[in-house]
């Protein structure tokens, strides 16, 4: 959990920006102005001993030059010299943000990688979300680029599914080693992309990082059980195969994480991968890819075996039609997911659906209020509520409920707003405009169905898609705003009276993501976590609802799609299972003693 303590010692608003793509041939700059204090905002937000991503940046910065600079000083000359960067209206071509080009980005940026870079589609710029300065121009994929991808990531295919899965497993495992080295600064981009605070930014390349490392153990252990034949002389085993070609289409809030959970089991399981990301977060993608695409073409590896198609809702469609995707997993909205889903059931294809969340705390009379108060505070706010497990309704018994409001009201006074790549920030902007227009929508539609705002509710007023974290009480369990997922950060608090009618409330939703209780009874633990207790994928006792670890499986029932990633057994969904009898016998005894003579 990214330092609440510090969370509650202090507040900073200040500064901001928004995000938005837009659809534009590449000539031409994007928006203009800005870069003072994009520039400034930058310097002001890095303490060295803190964060670091332009590593060329330190050596002065401990001598006491300052950090603007020094950045500028110590770029290389060919970027300092070059008018156009000096000029550039893109933060990528602006010397403070020098340290883009160690991850291989440019002004613009080929979208698609198929083994070589190419791409001729739209291009979008993608904006940072904290102070509306466009960063870079990223060229997307046409249908035929898409085309001539997937054939050659068929192709691709069939070099990966011949080398032994241990081996793939080391090709995953320099994956993981090529991505810490670039941990700082790919998660820099990320938030400055996504929006996300910094050390959220570097949390999501450490879940890839942890997942290929688990992928490496797993790729020595996957197999299936040699199963006990009622026939002699006959063998039974279940044999376990790549199921081929793997799209895979994610959301703008993990950019990377996602992708990497995907990706790595995918591939130690002997598939070819598709990648579709967020146009948003178009140039995460391509960062991302850069690295894979190095360690696959260093070991002589086809690079379409990580294929990248950056595009929006066409190429997603594309995708969720194509009978040569053998599995399609998608991470977004249920909205879209379910579009999806049907797309490929018309098809007879499998899908993977990791979609909406309604996630809930509840607290009993008997919880620790010490791990309460944090944690509803991390899962409610943290990532400005866009989470997939943000807790977006908050139960709490009703003799502790105008105690705990008034706590949480006072830590949320405390959450330190501010620039998300600020060591000292806890709470960024929301993703995009759309999302500060869903977020106001919702509070009116909470007070219209009888909540009062006891803290937020309000844009703040700051350059970009700054909004205030929220609390609503008063509502019904049932109300519709209650059961919508919003994804910005408003938590609805309700009261309860008995254990039962609150595990029913929990379940009610028609998503079934992640849950929690805090309790120290240990019977109603035991109840919550069996058959008549949470009905979500994620099951948690006195801890949030976010935050989950790389080694159990991910996912939730219901709304939320059913399906599962990362941990546990979820490498299966990326196989498909053939049970094989060999009769190594002269006989022919057939199953079930039927005679057929
Ligand atoms: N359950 C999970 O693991 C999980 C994780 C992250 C996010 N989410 C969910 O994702 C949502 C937020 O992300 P978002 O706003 O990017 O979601 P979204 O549904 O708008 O977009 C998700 C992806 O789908 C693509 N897409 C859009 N239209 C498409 C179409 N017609 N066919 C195929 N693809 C299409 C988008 O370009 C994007 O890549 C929230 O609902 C959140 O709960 C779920």
């Amino acid at each position: 959990m990214i330092g609440l303590k510090r969370a509650l010692k202090g507040s900073r608003p200040q500064g901001g920006g928004g995000c938005r793509v837009s659809h534009r041939r590449p000539a031409g700059g994007a928006t203009t102005g800005g870069y003072q204090s994009a520039r400034a905002a930058w310097g002001r937000a890095r303490p060295p001993s803190r964060r670091r991503p332009p590593s060329c940046v330190r050596p002065l910065d401990m001598l006491g030059w300052s950090r603007a600079a020094a950045s500028v000083l110590l770029l290389p000359r060919r970027v300092w010299w070059r008018p156009e960067a000096a000029m550039s209206s893109l933060l990528v071509g602006q010397p403070k943000y020098a340290w883009l080009r160690e991850l291989g980005l440019q002004e613009d940026n080929p979208g698609v990688y198929n083994g070589s870079w190419g791409g001729g589609g739209q291009v979008v710029t993608t904006y940072c979300p904290a102070n509306n300065e466009p960063i870079a121009r990223v060229r997307q994929a046409s249908l035929e680029d898409y085309e001539e991808t997937v054939k050659k990531a068929k192709e691709a295919w069939k070099v990966w599914a011949d080398i032994p899965a241990p081996k793939r497993g080391e090709i995953v495992r320099q994956i993981g080693d090529a991505l810490r080295q670039k941990i700082k600064v790919l998660g820099s981009l990320v938030s400055l992309e996504m929006g996300k605070i910094y050390v959220e930014g570097v949390g999501e390349v450490q879940e890839y990082v942890d997942v290929c490392d688990y992928a490496v153990g797993l790729s020595r252990m996957i197999g299936g059980p040699i199963l006990p034949s009622e026939r002699s002389g006959h063998a039974l085993i279940e044999q376990w195969n790549p199921v081929g070609l793997v799209g895979i289409i994610t959301a703008f809030n993990f950019p990377v994480a996602v992708y990497g959970w995907n990706s790595a089991i995918a591939m130690i399981c002997g598939n070819a991968c598709l990648w579709k990301g967020a146009p948003t977060t178009s140039l995460t993608s391509v960062a991302v890819t850069k690295i894979i695409a190095k360690v696959l073409e260093d070991n002589k590896i086809p690079g379409a075996v990580c294929s990248l198609v950056c595009g929006g809702a066409d190429i997603g469609t594309a995708m969720a039609r194509d009978g040569r995707m053998d599995l399609l997993s998608f991470t977004g909205s249920t909205e879209v997911g379910k579009q999806v889903a049907l797309m490929v059931q018309e098809r007879f294809g499998r899908s993977l659906l990791e979609l909406g969340g309604n996630n809930a705390i509840i607290v009993f009379e008997d919880a620790d209020l010490n791990l309460v108060i944090p944690s509803t505070l991390f899962a409610a706010v943290g990532t400005a509520g866009q989470r997939c497990t943000t807790a977006r309704r908050l139960f709490l018994h009703e003799s502790i409920h105008d105690e705990v409001v008034e706590k949480l009201a006072k830590a949320y006074a405390q959450v330190r707003v501010g620039d998300p790549w600020d060591p000292d920030t806890l709470y960024g902007p929301l993703h995009t405009k759309e999302a500060v227009k869903m977020f106001l929508d919702a509070v009116q539609q909470a007070k219209q169905q009888g909540g009062s705002v006891v803290y937020g509710g309000k844009v703040i007023n700051r350059p970009g898609n700054y909004v205030e974290p929220t609390i609503v009480t008063g509502l019904a369990h049932n109300a519709p705003i209650v059961h919508t997922e919003t994804f910005a950060p408003i938590l609805y608090v309700l009261k309860f009276k008995e254990e039962e009618e609150v595990f029913a409330w929990n379940n009610e939703v028609k998503q079934g993501l992640s849950s929690s209780i805090f309790t120290r009874d240990l019977g109603r633990i035991f109840r919550w976590l069996g058959p008549k207790g949470s009905d979500c994928g994620i099951v948690n006792v006195n801890i949030p609802t976010s935050g989950a670890e790389i080694g159990g499986a991910f996912g939730g029932e219901k709304h939320t799609g059913g399906g599962r990633e990362s941990g546990s057994d979820s490498w299966k969904l990326y196989m498909r299972r053939s049970t094989c009898t060999i009769n190594y016998s002269k006989d022919l005894p057939l199953a079930q003693g039927i005679k057929f003579q």
